[in-house]
């Protein structure tokens, strides 16, 4: 006997109580309405279990946001694994997470395999992908605003949660990447992408629902490595950084040239072009006036920050190519033999046509920099212990160089040597970062705002 889908009127009711539950939903917290299922496909239709893709759109603070959100219905729930229902205690048939079934993530397996067409989904493998063997994958549980499924010990795939228009650009920068033969990625194995012509208002063309890639196994996350090093450092109170175990230096120096290789491979396939300083500081202005009103301790600072920027805007024409855009030490693993970059899809909730715009590389750089200050510190909070605060500096200070030292092997500028260029957009991520604290964390806000300080007055 075959089961019956739920109808979609039935499914936004309970997708509405569902979703806001979801560790991926990026409105948490906000006022969620209007939630359609508008378009469903048939992935695996067995005699005991459906998967399907859904389509879901609805506003949140009365704005619209567009989810895919894969479901399985069945008898009964599957096996021993949370399956985070829709449905209530009881109900039958159950309704359930799509991507917590093995026979759901195995049937997307296959698709990809057989590069099929479902439901007007297109599954893609790249040209000497290896074709991967069915098998059920496992649910990442990490905190992450995407799903990313794992499977066997060398394939990931991983599903973007926020559906917009256009080709995502970690799909398109992985594969820019790919024919350069990057290695400080991880291989483009495949992805998912639906014809947007069908969902009505999109804008014609493919639209990404999903990358595959190699996955590193036994790699190390750059921050949790970052942050071990401090913590050794600090346990070790008569010892100098480079005499503790997991001293950082080489690593990040390592790290600085894999970036640096990423930026020459991104230039050279996405092209460089010029940008004029005064447009490329117009949002960093913006953002300075916004954090100065929010935060009153800012002003003090305000007029040499104007300075900043407008050395820049003063500048002339700066080279600029696609550029990572969203990186930091958690934007990077460790695999055994080498460095990589994951996850270059930019900031999800921003429009794809703002993720595209070409940028200076001394932006990545910067969010590297900010991200080592941040892990040297970020024990620190509310200690008033003089001679960590002294040990965290150092170890900042040293990996900060390392970092620029190894990728100015790699690249032919040194990122100590770009001046202004560099405290613009370390300023501008460090302002930031004091109006985020100051919004969600507030004893933090000593970290960044003791940055904006350091940057002014080196200047
Ligand atoms: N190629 C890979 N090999 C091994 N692990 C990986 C790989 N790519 C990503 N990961 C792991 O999966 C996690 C999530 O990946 P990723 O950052 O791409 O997802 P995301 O949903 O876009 O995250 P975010 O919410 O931070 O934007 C990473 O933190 C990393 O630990
Ligand atoms: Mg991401």
């Amino acid at each position: 006997m075959s089961i019956a889908p739920v109808d979609d009127a039935t499914l936004a009711r309970l997708l509405t109580d569902w979703l806001p539950e979801q560790r991926w939903f990026a409105g948490k917290g906000l006022e969620l309405s209007g939630v359609r299922v508008t378009r469903r496909a048939m992935m695996l239709d067995d005699p005991e279990v459906l998967v399907e893709h859904l389509l879901v759109d609805l506003e949140v603070d009365g704005r619209p946001q567009r989810y895919q959100v894969p479901i399985a219905t069945a008898p009964e729930l599957p096996g021993d694994r949370r399956a985070f229902p829709l449905t209530p205690e009881g109900a039958s048939p159950v309704v359930y997470d799509g991507l917590r079934d093995p026979r759901g993530t195995e049937s997307l397996l296959r698709h990809l395999g057989e590069q099929a067409e479902v439901g007007g989904l297109r599954f893609r493998l790249v040209a000497d992908a290896p074709v991967p063997e069915p098998t059920w994958g496992r649910l990442l549980e990490g905190e992450q605003s995407n799903s990313s499924l794992v499977f066997g010990d060398d394939l990931m795939v991983k599903l973007f949660r926020l559906v917009q228009p256009g080709v995502n650009p970690d799909v398109e920068l992985h594969a820019a990447l790919a024919d350069r033969d990057c290695p400080a990625v991880a291989a483009l194995r495949g992805w998912v992408e639906l014809d947007d012509g069908e969902v009505g208002d999109l804008g014609g063309g493919p639209t990404t629902l999903a990358m595959a890639q190699e996955f590193m196994a036994g790699a190390a996350d750059g921050w949790a490595m970052a942050t071990a090093s401090v913590r050794d450092l600090f346990a070790e109170a008569d010892l100098l950084a480079e005499e503790v175990g997991t001293d950082f230096a080489d690593e990040a120096s390592r790290l600085g040239a894999a970036v640096a290789q990423v930026h020459e491979d991104l230039a050279a396939a996405t092209g460089v072009t010029t940008r004029d300083g005064t447009d490329l500081v117009a949002s960093m202005r913006a953002r300075l006036d916004a954090a100065v009103a929010e935060v009153p301790a800012l002003a003090e600072y305000a007029d040499a920050a104007r300075a900043v920027f407008d050395e820049v805007a003063g500048s002339g024409p700066v080279p600029v190519h696609r550029i990572h855009g969203d990186l930091h030490l958690g934007q990077t693993l460790r695999a055994p033999d080498r460095w990589i970059v994951i996850d270059f899809e930019g900031e999800p909730s921003a429009p794809l046509a703002e993720r595209r715009v070409p940028d200076s590389p001394a932006r990545d750089v910067a969010g590297i920099l900010r991200s080592l200050d941040y892990a040297a510190q970020h024990t620190l909070v509310g200690v008033e212990d003089r001679q960590l605060r002294f040990r965290a500096r150092e170890w900042r200070d040293r990996n900060v160089d390392a970092f620029c030292s190894g990728y100015a092997e790699v690249s032919d500028s040194d990122p100590r040597d770009t001046g202004a260029l560099l405290r613009a957009y370390t300023l501008d991520k460090a302002l930031y970062e004091v109006v985020y604290e100051s919004r969600n964390r507030p004893g933090w806000v000593p970290v960044p705002m003791g940055a904006v300080e350091r940057i002014l007055s080196a200047g």
